[in-house]
This record gives C-alpha cells, structure tokens and sequence, in this order.
C-alpha cells in the first residue's frame, strides 16, 4: 500500500479530498500520518475521528507534546511513508525532511506559479493579488518541494477561468474546487509511477 503522510495548517479541505479519493477507492493509498504546526484546527479534529495517527511539528518549549523534525523523520522511516503532501501547511518545512526525502515531498499552491508565490503569498493574500493583477486564469500548481519556498519544479496545474469574477473570494472558491481534484489526481500518477523527474522538467506519462 502506497503511504501518505499530509501536512496541514487548518481546514483541511484538501486532506478530505484526498481521504474520500481514497474510501472510494480511486486511490489505492492510506493517510499513513497527519501532521499539523497547529493542535487545534479541523484537520487534526479530523484525523483524531479517523484515527489516523497525527503530529504536532514544532517547539517543544511551546508544545510539550510537539516533535521535532529529526523525530519526524525517524516516524515516516519506520512507517515507510511513501510521499509528502503539504496541503495547506503554511510553514516552511525544515532543509532536513527536504533532504531525507528528496524528490517526496509536493506542496499544492493556490494559484499558477511562477507568478504569485513566495514568501507572503498563502491564503488570501495569493488570490487578493490575482485578483488586482486582473488575470484571467488562475489555478492550482503542484510542484516538489525543494529548499528554496515555491521554487521547486512544477508537476502539474489545472487553469481556472476567472474572468468574470468579481472578488479574491470567488476566485479562492473557484481554484479550491480545482485543487481538489488536482491534488489526488497527481498522487495517483506518483502511485501509478507515472511522474519522472528529468534534469529540467517533471514528465507526467
Ligand atoms: C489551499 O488553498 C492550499 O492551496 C493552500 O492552503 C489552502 C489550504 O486549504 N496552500 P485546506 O486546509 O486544504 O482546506
């Protein structure tokens, strides 16, 4: 079985998606671990109802409970984790998980990059410049995470029409829907074995 293990800050809208690909059997791959910087948000709530197992990365100092991400390594090791998802986690992850699982590790990204990524550009913030920048087309990205933020190569993107959209929040509710089905759909292709990375670009095949 193909082992995920999904990092999230909130409302873990994305981890669902995934999890009902799964139950429905369109996945063939199991939420290994959840892993939050947050204890309390509705995507831990929701691995605690699932019983999936769930960390809380960070300090200790201000979580006794928090584990370092030397500890999470030795946990994905042991529990064979196939494949990092970052779905809406809004930290940055430390260089060593980055190097432990190099060419593992996707962060989905609410708009197409290159343009509108970096430091800064999460949440609202991305979709409020889309929105004054007056693009037509906005979308998900799904790209490896390497050490530089929202720089490592795209895997896959789904265009979105917004040119008709009359606010930031229309165009998040347009491209979340669009994130939802491209998130699932890539991890399918890394379980199929379908995604080959090349010196400079990502094969989907
Ligand atoms: C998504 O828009 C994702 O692209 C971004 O953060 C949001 C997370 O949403 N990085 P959710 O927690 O999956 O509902």
């Amino acid at each position: 079985m193909y082992r995920l293990a999904i990092f999230v800050s909130g409302r873990g809208s994305n981890l669902l998606s995934i999890a009902s690909q799964i139950s429905k059997g369109k996945l063939k791959a199991e939420v290994s671990a959840v892993v939050s910087n947050k204890k309390e948000c509705k995507a831990i709530e929701y691995a605690v109802s699932e019983n999936i197992p769930h960390y809380i990365v960070g300090k200790k100092s201000e979580d006794l409970d928090a584990v370092s991400y030397n500890e999470l390594i030795k946990i994905f090791n042991k529990k064979n984790i196939d494949l990092i998802v970052l779905a809406g986690f809004l930290r940055k992850i430390h260089d060593e998980l980055i190097h432990e699982f190099k060419n593992k590790i996707i962060n989905i990204h609410p708009a197409l990059l290159p343009s509108f990524g970096g430091k800064g550009m999460y949440g609202m913030n991305v979709h409020k410049a889309v929105f004054n920048s007056s693009a037509k087309v906005s979308g998900p990205t799904v790209h490896f995470v390497d050490e530089i933020y929202d720089e490592g190569k795209i895997i896959d993107q789904k265009a979105v029409d917004i040119s008709d959209v009359e606010s930031p929040e229309e165009i998040a509710q347009r491209v979340l829907k669009a994130e939802h089905e491209l998130l699932p759909e890539v991890i399918g292709k890394f379980i199929e074995n379908k995604i080959r990375l090349t010196e400079s670009r990502v094969l989907i095949h």
